[in-house]
């Protein structure tokens, strides 16, 4: 069972395809306003959380929240695909300049298992290739997301260990 230590406050952020679990995963395990979605930030400017011409907009919306919560101190966690190493290092340089610290937990199910959720979300009508891209890209990131980019790196594999794992709080780092 992975145990996931958290610092009290600081920046976290989900990773995984769409249909990985981000979403489902945050509402277990985090208070509502403690998630920053970039769904939700997308539907805000654009009345549509699959409006992809919102993306630009959605994202300077997302950034300007999590700047504004971590310089309040507040636990803040980002739930976006974060596959891609140039919105996590957008991610990154908020939290320095915040001075708090950043945890990645990657959500890896199988390409299958993705796949097939997408498949019955009444919230999502994706084409073939965006699964299979966004696995590829993760792979490709896999290794520096746990090196150099985060402090701390979860990587959860599978749906039996995503279910699993539990979030604890570390006052020491
Ligand atoms: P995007 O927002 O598209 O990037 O996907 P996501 O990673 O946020 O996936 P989401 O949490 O929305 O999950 C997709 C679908 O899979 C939803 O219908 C969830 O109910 C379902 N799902 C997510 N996690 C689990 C899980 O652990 N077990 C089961 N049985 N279903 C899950
Ligand atoms: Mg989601």
């Amino acid at each position: 069972m992975t145990e996931i230590r958290l610092p009290e406050m600081g920046l976290v952020v989900l990773v995984g395809v769409s249909g990985s679990g981000k979403s489902h995963f945050a509402r277990r395990h985090f208070r509502e306003t403690q998630v920053v979605s970039s769904d939700r930030c997308r539907a805000m400017v654009a009345d549509d959380e699959n409006d992809q011409s919102a993306t630009g907009d959605a994202f300077a919306l997302l950034h300007h929240i999590v700047r504004t919560r971590l310089r309040r101190g507040l636990l803040t966690v980002v739930d976006a695909t974060n596959v891609q190493a140039g919105p996590r290092r957008q991610l990154l340089q908020i939290a320095k300049e915040c001075d708090v610290l950043s945890v990645a937990i990657v959500l890896d199910v199988p390409e299958s298992v993705a796949v097939a959720r997408n498949a019955a979300r009444a919230d999502r009508d994706l084409p073939d290739h965006v699964v299979p891209r966004q696995r590829r890209e993760l792979r490709r990131g896999l290794r520096s997301l746990q090196g150099r980019e985060f402090k701390r790196a979860y990587v959860l594999n599978g749906v039996e260990e995503i279910d699993a794992a539990t979030v604890v709080y570390e006052k020491a780092w």
